[in-house]
């Protein structure tokens, strides 16, 4: 009898520890979770390589479709927007699919191509 106290004891204790270590886990699971919610910073970048490469090129100087040469444009920050925003000739018009924060965000990180 004595032995199965023992047991139940050991039982017990190897129960609760690996419920504490699947408790942390749960919680380690659950922040990081959290983190992945949170609003993330825009990454205007990510939204270059996803919207514009295909016309422009990773670097802005591919030029397909007759699209401009970003390395070497001279528009503000304003002025891309306006065009991102409001496309011109060729240019699609992003309104529909970015909003205004992401295309201030890619239209910082076109001025990062220049040269
Ligand atoms: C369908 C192809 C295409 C896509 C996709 C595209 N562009 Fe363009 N882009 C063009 C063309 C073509 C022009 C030149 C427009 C003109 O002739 O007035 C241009 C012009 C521009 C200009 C003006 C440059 C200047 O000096 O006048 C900027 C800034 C620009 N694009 C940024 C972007 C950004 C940022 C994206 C992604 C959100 C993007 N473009 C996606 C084709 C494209």
């Amino acid at each position: 009898m004595k032995k199965l106290i023992v047991a139940i004891a050991i039982l017990t204790l190897i129960w609760a520890c690996s419920n504490s270590e699947a408790n942390n886990k749960g919680s380690e699971a659950s922040s990081e979770t959290a983190a992945a919610n949170a609003p993330k910073e825009i990454d205007g970048e990510k939204i270059y390589r996803q919207n514009c490469v295909i016309c422009h090129g990773l670097y802005g100087d591919m030029g397909a479709s007759g699209a401009f040469n970003l390395t070497t444009s001279e528009l503000t920050v304003e002025e891309r927007i306006q065009v991102i925003t409001n496309g011109r000739n060729a240019m699609t018009s992003f309104k529909a699919l970015l909003n205004e924060e992401k295309i201030k965000a890619v239209a910082e990180y076109t001025l990062e191509l220049k040269k």
